[in-house]
């Protein structure tokens, strides 16, 4: 009789267990066709005709703040394009004046010009050719005039021998290839210091207007580390900038499929089959992606950040204009691509750099210790060698960004 009783008990658990797993795996949508990634493919933008287009679906890939992907394309023309900012996806909490956003123009132009290379073309690229926007973040403002207009050239023979003379193991460009790489690596670093001829190559990388620096002395890195931990501690309790942030979470493969920008659970270095757990248990219960669990886990997330960090990065402009903002962008794409062709990897930590008030502390502090007059320090980042592969994050169709 007990045994009997024993029996059905176990046979009762294990229904329970399977029909969880089942709800688990339905509301997570785990077997669903992932379209969220199909920008990563190299072949995406082979199904394209336009040439511009095909330019613009490497573009798409580029790092950008908050994953909003806040690019707007309209076509003009034969040949040329125009870039704005999107304002339907802006992050006005944390990025109050738009600056992230404006910098998240220049990483994706730098893409775009390095795939029009690899297409055989010269992309020339005219920064606000109706002059700059205002610094007023407002959509009206951010929205109301180009960050660029781009001209596809198709490249003169000479140009293309000249490229194509480099030795970039099948590429014009060696840093082609690496674009299809995850661009964001938020896992621990191993305690393995940059080269320092490598330091120096990337440092060199810095333009007229926008300056890279690399900080690897024991000192800097506990000063920056304390830093962007004290400026993660700021952000966690902040609930306007947390709020945003959750809105922007998509708890499943079928949220993912439907926005195809925004946060994931991809990128903290979860095996694929945690990821799906988590999601189907985010699916089951939404309160656990409140703000207040979103803050507590992005703080334990920045400890382990800062723990685990050899080098960080500053990028530092002379002023704070549109222009250099986009700049900034360009150089941030050029660097991390560089920085991965060399086998290293980054995490931007931009919240010291934030403009909303209760950021204002750290803000101040950043800049007396590591910029100089009228500097403004762009980005954060920290750099090293990955303790473990991501994989690569949700991406827009690129037709989802172009009018016209
Ligand atoms: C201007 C800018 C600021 C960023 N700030 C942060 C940040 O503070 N923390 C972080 O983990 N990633 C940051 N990132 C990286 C983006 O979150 C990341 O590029 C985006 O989510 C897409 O994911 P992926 O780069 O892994 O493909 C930033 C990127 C840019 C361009």
């Amino acid at each position: 009789m007990a045994i009997i009783t024993w029996q059905k008990a176990a046979i009762a658990f294990a229904g329970i267990l399977v029909i969880g797993i089942f709800a688990l795996v339905i509301v997570d949508g785990t077997f669903l066709h992932k379209q969220y990634l199909e920008p990563w493919a190299e072949d995406y933008h082979e199904q394209f005709e336009d040439p511009r287009v095909q330019a613009l679906a490497h573009g798409v890939l580029a790092p950008n703040s908050h994953n909003l992907q806040s690019w707007r394309v309209v076509l003009e023309g034969e040949d040329s394009f125009f870039l704005y900012v999107d304002t339907d996806r802006l992050s006005p909490k944390a990025d109050p004046p738009g600056r992230q956003a404006t910098v998240t123009q220049g990483t994706f132009l730098e893409y775009v010009r390095i795939a029009a290379e690899e297409l055989g073309y010269e992309a020339e690229i005219e920064l606000f050719p109706d002059g700059e926007y205002g610094p007023d973040g407002s959509p009206e403002n951010v929205g109301s005039k180009p960050v660029a207009r781009v001209s596809l050239k198709e490249a003169s023979t000479e140009a293309r021998g000249a490229l194509e003379s480099r030795e970039t193991g099948g590429s014009i460009s060696a840093l082609y290839p690496v674009m299809f790489l995850p661009d964001t690596y938020r896992v621990p670093y191993r305690e393995i210091k940059l080269q320092q001829e490598d330091v120096e190559k990337l440092e060199a990388l810095s333009t007229e207007n926008v300056t890279i620096v690399i900080y690897q002395e024991a000192e800097d890195v506990e000063k920056l580390g304390d830093i962007a931990y004290r400026a993660a501690e700021v952000e966690a309790g902040n609930s306007g900038v947390q709020e945003e942030g959750s809105e922007l979470f998509r708890p499943n493969e079928w949220e993912k499929n439907k926005f195809r920008y925004g946060f994931t659970m991809e990128g903290q270095g979860l095996s694929p089959f945690k990821v799906h757990v988590l999601q189907g248990l985010l699916s089951l219960f939404p309160s656990m992606n409140s703000p207040e669990a979103a803050g507590d886990s992005f703080l334990s997330q920045a400890k382990t950040a800062v723990e685990n960090t050899p080098a960080y990065a500053l990028i530092i402009t002379e002023g704070n204009s549109r222009t250099a903002q986009v700049e900034s962008g360009i150089l941030y794409s050029r660097f991390l691509l560089t920085a991965s062709d060399m086998g290293y990897v980054m995490q931007p930590l931009s919240q010291a750099t934030e403009e909303y008030p209760e950021m204002a502390g750290m803000y101040k502090e950043i800049h007396e210790e590591y910029a100089g007059e009228g500097e403004t320090i762009q980005m954060l980042m920290r750099i090293g060698v990955p303790e473990k592969e991501v994989p690569p994050t949700m991406r827009l169709d690129v037709m989802d960004i172009i009018e016209g």
